[in-house]
């Protein structure tokens, strides 16, 4: 059977904030056969996942480009590939390795990046969320980082977003005290109720976020879970307490200006003896079976809870993308196909 698949390119590199103008959609035939001799797989696309790092794959040019493929620069007119779920409809051999993408089909080679989902009890969805790169993010970044020991303070910034909101939940299951700031009065209230944050503050709300944080955390934090940089970034560092630790996950406040870069008091970082450690997911593969038990666990027991942002349809791909960066999504930001 021949369809027509539908994908999005980069119609110009993104430049400040993304616009709908910067995506083009795109069709061509596709014949979902196995071809004799080649070792493709085809696979229906189902759930597409949303992420902010993106912005900076479709940049001219980004530290990014160099860290590792997945971050690579998306060249204009390219299909624009991205992490989801989806059915094999047409195999001829085994292929892993491979993103998926902005795309109905995607049509995957020998070196992708695709894994086989097990047997599982629980959406497909939470392939892409809680089981996914969100949940990965959110246990490495938290455990092999941020080494938490019961008792200690935890702030996390996007708190109410996809790796937020499952780092809260591990810190409070870690027996930590836990406060998040995110960018609405509905977020907030979600963290201090269904998520079970001790605190939480709209940091949009807030004239001086210095001041926030020394009212939330009256004896210091010992663990900051960064997740958007700038002014955030150095407020904290301000706020630590000696022997702290910062993850650096994500600077999403800065992904859109050229201009804003987080600079912390490094005095601070000094005399207080504060770690600032940046990481990706990626490298922490090794605690990715351990990741997978222990939070499989969790949700299984009702101890944690995955919020997913689910829109609809292909066409639906670019805004839900550009809505990341105004704080419109509610947990993880999903496309179903
Ligand atoms: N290191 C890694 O391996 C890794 C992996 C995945 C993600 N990340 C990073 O982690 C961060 C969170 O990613 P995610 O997938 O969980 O996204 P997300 O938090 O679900 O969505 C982004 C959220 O960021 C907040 N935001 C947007 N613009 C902002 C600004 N100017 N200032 C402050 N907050 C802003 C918004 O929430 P509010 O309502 O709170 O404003 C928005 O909902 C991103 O920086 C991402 O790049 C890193």
């Amino acid at each position: 059977m021949e369809v027509e698949n539908k994908y999005f390119t980069l119609k110009q590199y993104v430049d400040g904030f993304p616009s709908e103008s910067d995506f083009e959609l795109r069709s061509g035939p596709l014949l979902l056969a196995p071809q004799e001799g080649s070792k493709k797989v085809i696979v229906k696309n189902l759930f597409v996942s949303v992420d902010p790092y993106q912005i900076n794959r479709m940049k001219k040019r980004s530290p990014s480009h160099k860290s590792a493929n997945f971050a690579q620069r998306i060249d204009l007119g390219k299909r624009i590939d991205a992490m989801g779920v989806g059915r094999v409809v047409a195999a001829c051999g085994y292929a892993e390795e491979e993103l998926l993408g902005w795309e109905d089909y995607t049509v995957a080679g020998p070196g992708s990046m695709l894994t086989k989902i097990p047997t599982s009890q629980f959406p497909l969805s939470y392939h892409v969320s809680v089981l996914g790169s969100s949940g990965l993010t959110a246990y490495a970044g938290f455990y092999q980082i941020c080494k938490p020991r019961r008792g200690e303070t935890v702030f996390v910034s996007a708190a109410c977003g996809s790796v937020g909101h499952l780092v809260g939940q591990f810190a409070k299951l870690s027996g930590c005290y836990v406060v998040g700031c995110a960018g609405s009065k509905k977020k907030v209230d979600l963290l201090k109720g269904e998520l079970g944050f001790d605190d939480a503050f709209n940091y949009k709300e807030e004239r001086d976020i210095n001041s926030a944080l020394k009212r939330c955390f009256p004896s210091g934090i010992d663990i900051y879970f960064d997740n958007v940089g700038g002014e955030m970034l150095e407020a904290a560092v301000a706020n630590m307490n000696a022997f702290g630790r910062v993850a650096v996950c994500g600077a999403i406040s800065e992904y859109t200006s050229s201009e804003r870069r987080a600079a912390p008091d490094m005095l601070d970082v000094i005399y207080k003896r504060i770690t600032v450690q940046g990481f990706l997911a990626y490298d922490h593969i090794a605690v990715h079976d351990e990741f997978i038990s222990v939070t499989s666990d969790y949700l299984r027991h009702g101890r944690m809870q995955s919020i997913e942002d689910i829109s609809h349809g292909l066409e639906s791909i670019p805004s839900a993308f550009i809505a990341l960066f105004r704080g419109d999504n509610v947990g993880k930001k999903l496309v179903q196909l």
